[in-house]
């Protein structure tokens, strides 16, 4: 060993890799491309609609055919999913627009499968954009109820098939749906379609402008009944384990940056593909600081991004999708 030793130095010169751009870039470890983004999008109802959202600038409400635009678009970027959430025309107790074969996910679903077969349609399977209270499934008393909700929530899933989604994502925190689901999928003809499941999603005060965004607020209470408490990392693991069993083919922990110890200790434990989900509060201070001029927001959004990966995401749910594809693409 020592014999090795040319100098009389007994630190390590780790900035010799630093020196130029081309030579950092030769030897960094974690990459990004637009190849690891779905972008989510919310539908709405009409057409010609394309109406910037409130909470969440630079997202917007869009109808089925302005959604057929920004799929030419995201081809163009090199974007190759999306993830649809929708607003109905109407809400009721049981959220009956979530499984209506005219429904607005399933509208939206179809227009953009047709402007681009190839992209890949994630749909949100969730009752909460859909039912008046707001809640993520069916309300007994003042509780969401477990298992009158699975069946509802295959419905949706199957539905979403039906009209062309690729992959379905449920965000409900239900116990159960994935095997619900998949078994539902199975049945209708639909075994090759993915499961891609918010597993670890926590009750985060960071969906708050998604909430207004899709108008899914609950009207009374809150999810820290269903979604899952922020302090527990190793029921964090469970839940993924037990989406895993179930049938999950993808699985996803939410939301991305409070959670990157999460994120990495999925990595470590599971080979299921893993995705994060940079939410919208996390998108929101971004935009808020750089409009301010406190954060630069190319960077900040590409370090976010990088960290993210870094912790072992190989897929990252973004608002900033394309943005960062053309910053990434030197544009
Ligand atoms: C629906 C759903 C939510 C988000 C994704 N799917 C909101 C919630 O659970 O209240 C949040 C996404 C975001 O904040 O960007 N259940």
């Amino acid at each position: 060993m020592t014999t090795l030793r040319t100098t009389s130095e007994t630190f390590r010169r780790l900035r010799r890799l630093r020196r130029s751009e081309r030579l950092r870039d030769l030897v960094r470890e974690t990459r990004l491309s637009p190849a690891d983004f779905i972008y989510p999008l919310f539908a709405i109802h009409g057409q010609g609609v394309r109406r910037e959202i409130d909470s969440m600038p630079g997202q917007y409400h869009l109808s089925p055919d302005e959604l057929a635009r920004e799929a030419e678009e995201l081809r163009s970027l090199g974007i190759p999913a999306v993830l649809l959430f929708g607003l109905p025309a109407a809400k009721d107790d049981i959220g009956s627009e979530a499984y209506d074969p005219d429904g607005i996910v399933q509208r939206a679903a179809r227009a953009l499968k047709q402007a681009d077969p190839g992209l890949v349609v994630v749909t949100d399977v969730c009752l909460c954009e859909y039912t008046s209270h707001g809640h993520c499934g069916v309300v007994v008393g003042d509780a969401v109820d477990n298992d009158r909700t699975l069946p509802l929530l295959a419905r949706t899933a199957v539905s979403h098939a039906e009209a062309g989604a690729d992959v379905v994502a449920p965000s409900d925190m239900m116990d159960g749906r994935v095997a619900a689901i998949r078994s539902a999928l199975d049945e209708s003809g639909f075994s090759d379609t993915p499961i891609m499941s918010y597993a670890a999603k926590q009750a985060s005060a960071f969906y708050g402008p998604f909430r207004e965004a899709a108008e899914s607020a609950p009207q009374f209470g809150d999810r820290r009944g269903y979604q899952m408490d922020p302090g527990n990392a190793r029921e964090a693991l469970r839940e993924i384990e037990a989406d895993i069993e179930e049938g999950a083919d993808i699985v996803m922990v939410k939301p991305a940056l409070p959670n990157l110890d999460i994120i990495a200790r999925a990595r470590q434990r599971f080979d299921h593909p893993l995705a994060a989900y940079n939410v919208s509060g996390e998108y929101g201070m971004v935009k808020a600081a750089a409009r301010n001029g406190w954060l630069d927001e190319r960077l900040v959004t590409l370090e976010i991004l990088t960290a993210i990966k870094r912790a072992g995401a190989d897929l990252i749910v973004t608002y900033h999708a394309k943005e960062a594809s053309r910053w990434l693409g030197g544009h």
